[in-house]
């Protein structure tokens, strides 16, 4: 059971504003190309794919092939259908997947969705060839300042703080044979403008577990954040104010 239901709703909500636009990943491209290696023929198991926003980057920019796995119908059913890419339904402690057929996992904002993350390692460990990389990229308690919703909606940390920590996703990799290799802030920019992201704040609501969690006081106290915000010359955002820092937890 993932923390919310993603139903139709959820998943139409996650695609029009969950998806950064690829022209801000440019970051994540390289950060990911340095971990990965990719090369002709490699597999990737994007693990809880959702609407297969990296799935269709990194088969465009990698050339991968990209086994989807993901448990939501609705979620899955926004996933491209095309060439390169196989989507499957599938839970990460259950991967629908044979022992050593991918090169590479890939769980982007998924950990903390997963019940049993022990679990999920081994049947990671299972599924990778030796010497493959487990990809994460997430949002770690006490790692969120750079977050942008957190910036306007501060007790979305609130939520965050509940999550698995890096060490204790490390901790549950470990148990099944992998060490850390590196951890680094990536940075992500929407170019769009402050008032769109408060055009999308009840989208945005509905599509991102922490804001779901907010009180209406919460919620109203930071999109008049915003407001102010962009009555007072913060407007057109600079790259800056829309720019959000993940980390890229690398583990083998
Ligand atoms: C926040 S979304 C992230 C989607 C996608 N990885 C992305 O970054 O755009 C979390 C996804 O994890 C999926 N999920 C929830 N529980 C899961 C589990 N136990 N195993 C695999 N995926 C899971 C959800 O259905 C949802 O699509």
């Amino acid at each position: 059971m993932a923390r919310i239901g993603y139903d139709d709703r959820t998943a139409a909500a996650f695609k029009a504003v969950r998806a950064v636009p690829r022209d801000g990943l440019a970051e994540w491209r390289e950060a990911v190309r340095c971990h990965l290696r990719p090369s002709p023929g490699m597999t990737l198991a994007d693990i809880g794919a959702g609407t297969g926003a990296f799935a269709a980057s990194f088969s465009d920019w990698f050339g991968l092939g990209i086994l989807a796995v993901e448990p939501s119908a609705a979620m899955r059913a926004q996933i491209p259908r095309r060439t390169g890419i196989q989507v499957l339904e599938g839970y990460a402690d259950a991967l629908p997947l044979p022992d050593d057929s991918a090169d590479a996992a890939w769980l982007s904002t998924v950990i903390h969705h997963i019940r049993d993350l022990e679990a999920a390692a081994r049947e990671i460990r299972r599924v990778l060839r030796p010497g493959s990389p487990v990809l994460i990229r997430q949002v770690f308690p006490g790692r969120a300042s750079r977050i942008e919703l957190v910036r306007w909606f501060p007790e979305t940390a609130r939520t965050i703080d509940t999550y698995p920590s890096v060490e204790q996703a490390c901790q549950a990799f470990a148990a099944a044979g992998f060490r850390q290799e590196a951890l680094e802030p990536v940075p992500q920019t929407d170019q769009a403008s402050l008032a769109e992201l408060l055009a999308q704040a009840d989208t945005f609501r509905h599509a991102d577990t922490t804001m779901r969690d907010l009180t209406e006081e919460e919620f109203f106290r930071g999109k008049e954040r915003l407001r102010r915000a962009i009555q007072h010359a913060e407007e057109p955002a600079s790259p800056e104010t829309r720019t959000s820092w993940l980390d890229l937890l690398v583990l083998r």
